[in-house]
């Protein structure tokens, strides 16, 4: 995601701008930018690429004033370039974003039909054209701001700069984090606390639908109708790293903990709750991109290969059409087969994995459309790939794959009803049916997440174990692959994942009162297997912890330990029952005390074979 900062005060801003961004460097971004009032104008200097280019790029072109706002871009609507790089400028409004904008090709067409130009690809500058368009009609810049946000469907964190009104920044937000930091004669606005906490700790955190006005003395607050609003000052007392961090103790965690916000992100705009229908970027409509489609092939490798496992069943079941999932490293040194009638849907969090990039371009050579799902705007595998669909998770700073994974599952659930349609195998009140539980997903990831202190608890007496077995059914045969892995990875206990159906036929050999075993015993139409399958495993004495729907005594009378997960349902499950076996991983491997965000012998992006 990316980053905002913003101050007002009686010094010279570039270098407190600077400052701000560097200290949001570890989230990732690909451009940034930096506007400030001179006294006569507002100047604005972007670059592509790492903050040393805008360094770079102000020394050769210096600029300073005050106010000013600066950003650090991460990437969703256009690439990563100078031009989109922000701040987004129209007449006197000067804007930076984070966020996305869904109804932004209609608001453009709407502005470029009365003349106005546009400079990027940004859904963005649509906000700078609105809120100009505003000050024309008369509004000053705060009422401005509220009257363009009125007609913005989205989600936004906002700072504004006005030529006409160079004494203030306007900042707001809607589903996008915004802090205002409170100092003496100075005032800053900010997207995370990091970026200023060495000017100020006290802060006021905005809330959806608050417009802020800051002055050098004051700050005044009000929501989208101009009514006065409150919000409480906050003392902070978090170190630096724990700020970078919002206050967890990893990264991993915090990621874990963004995931209902990263499931909403990546669905926002994509979805027509009234027609049944998928939206997704760039593609055409669904009976055109389908119609020449015979199956289906899906590579990546490890958490995403996961997803892939999960996306298998669901496009199944909706397009009727054969689907087949490959490990990209596997695949790559087969000889598939593959023609212009495969649709190769490639996966991967970075779009930097070797295996899955070169199995893409193989398959490519082959004459099959590719289509990546991907977290990483201009990363190789988009560029490669005919279309792509991102996953809004933001960036993954911990090794291990979290948020990621969810929003690769949201997607692959989107392409499942897309094709659906697009084959006719899905009728529309299905697709309205499916749509309408799938946007309820965040609200059910949240609940849970409120198991964690539970999970906490259980995990100390689970950290010296040598061995886990993770058993699961059908959607969450792949989901216990997940919990495996990372348990694996993070604690760096030995873990297997197993459709519990194999079970008999090999690992139940190794069970004893030494290996606790994790079942997901789910109210499913594979529920009354998995628990006969709890029961081979307790005959062999080990301790079972299973993840039980809410209220599910049965299920959790087969246990010694019950985790619920909230009922949702059964094919969306994947997306609640991972969250508990992330957890686990999570906490296990704190009471170890291992490198959980960069455990050994692990990179981010795997770039090599
Ligand atoms: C596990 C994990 C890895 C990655 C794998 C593929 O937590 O992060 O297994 O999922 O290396 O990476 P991407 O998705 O970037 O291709």
């Amino acid at each position: 995601m990316c980053g905002i900062i913003g101050f007002i005060g009686d010094r010279p801003c570039s270098e407190i701008l600077l400052g701000g961004l560097q200290r949001l460097e570890y989230r990732g971004y690909d451009s940034a930018g930096v506007a400030v009032w001179d006294g006569a104008q507002i100047a604005i200097v972007r670059a592509e690429g790492k903050l040393s280019n805008l360094v770079r790029a102000l020394v050769q072109n210096p600029i300073d004033g005050d106010p000013g706002i600066g950003h650090t871009r991460w990437a969703t609507h256009g690439r990563p370039s100078e031009q989109n790089a922000h701040p987004h400028k129209a007449g006197p409004v000067v804007v930076v974003h984070n966020g996305i904008i869904e109804n932004h090709l209609a608001l453009r067409a709407e502005l470029e039909a009365q003349g106005r130009l546009f400079a990027s690809e940004t859904d963005t500058e649509i906000i700078s054209h609105l809120i100009h368009q505003e000050i024309e009609r008369g509004a000053t810049l705060a009422e401005a701001v509220r009257r363009a946000l009125k007609r913005v469907v989205g989600s936004w964190a906002i700072a504004v700069l006005s030529e006409t009104e160079p004494d203030r920044i306007v900042a707001a937000r809607m589903a996008s984090p915004l802090v205002v930091g409170l100092g003496e004669g100075e005032n800053f606005v900010a997207s995370d606390i990091p970026a200023v906490l060495h000017h100020t700790r006290r802060f006021m955190f905005l809330e959806d639908g608050d417009v802020a006005e800051l002055t050098k003395t004051d700050v005044r607050l009000t929501n989208l109708d101009g009514a006065h609003v409150e919000r409480p000052i906050r003392n902070i007392d978090w170190s630096p790293t724990m700020a970078e961090k919002g206050g967890y103790k990893h990264f991993m965690l915090k990621e874990i903990h963004e995931q209902p916000r990263a499931v909403t992100d990546t669905l926002r705009g994509r979805i027509s709750l009234e027609q049944g229908r998928v939206i997704l970027d760039g593609l055409s409509d669904e009976a055109e991109y389908w119609k020449s489609i015979s199956r289906v092939v899906i590579v990546a490798c490890g958490t995403s290969w996961h997803a892939a496992l999960v996306g298998k069943f669901w496009i199944e079941a909706t397009t009727r059409l054969p689907v087949e999932v490959d490990l990209a490293s596997e695949y790559r040194y087969r000889n598939p087969v593959i023609d212009a009638s495969s649709l190769v849907v490639a996966i991967s969090q970075s779009g930097e994995t070797a295996d899955t990039l070169a199995a893409a371009a193989d398959a490519k050579r082959h004459g099959a459309r590719i289509l990546a799902i991907c977290n990483v705007v201009e990363s190789s595998l988009p560029r490669l790939a005919h279309h792509t669909v991102y996953t809004h998770a933001g960036p993954e700073i911990g090794v291990a794959s979290t948020k990621a994974f969810v929003t690769q599952l949201a997607v692959l659930y989107l392409l499942s009803i897309y094709g659906g349609r697009g084959t006719g195998r899905l009728s529309e009140a299905e697709a309205k049916r499916k749509l309408a539980e799938l946007v309820k997903l965040p609200t059910a990831i949240g609940q849970a997440l409120r198991q964690r202190n539970r999970i906490r608890r259980m995990a100390e007496r689970f950290h010296k174990v040598a061995d886990f077995l993770f058993i699961g059914r059908w959607l969450n045969y792949p989901i216990a692959l997940e919990g495996a892995l990372k348990m694996k990875e993070i604690s760096y206990i030995h873990a297997e994942g197993y459709p519990a159906g194999e079970m008999k036929h090999g690992p139940i050999a190794l069970i004893d009162e030494n290996m606790p075993v994790v079942a997901i015993a789910t109210r499913n139409h594979v529920y009354d297997k998995i628990l006969s399958n709890i029961q081979e495993a307790k005959a062999r004495r080990c301790t079972v912890i299973a993840l039980v729907t809410e209220g599910d005594e049965e299920a959790a009378n087969h246990a010694e330990i019950a985790i619920p997960v909230p009922p949702v349902p059964e094919d969306l499950e994947p997306l609640v029952t991972v969250v508990p076996l992330q957890l686990l991983a999570y906490y296990v491997a704190d009471y170890k005390g291992t490198d959980i965000d960069q455990p050994r012998n692990l990179a981010k992006s795997v770039t090599v074979e």
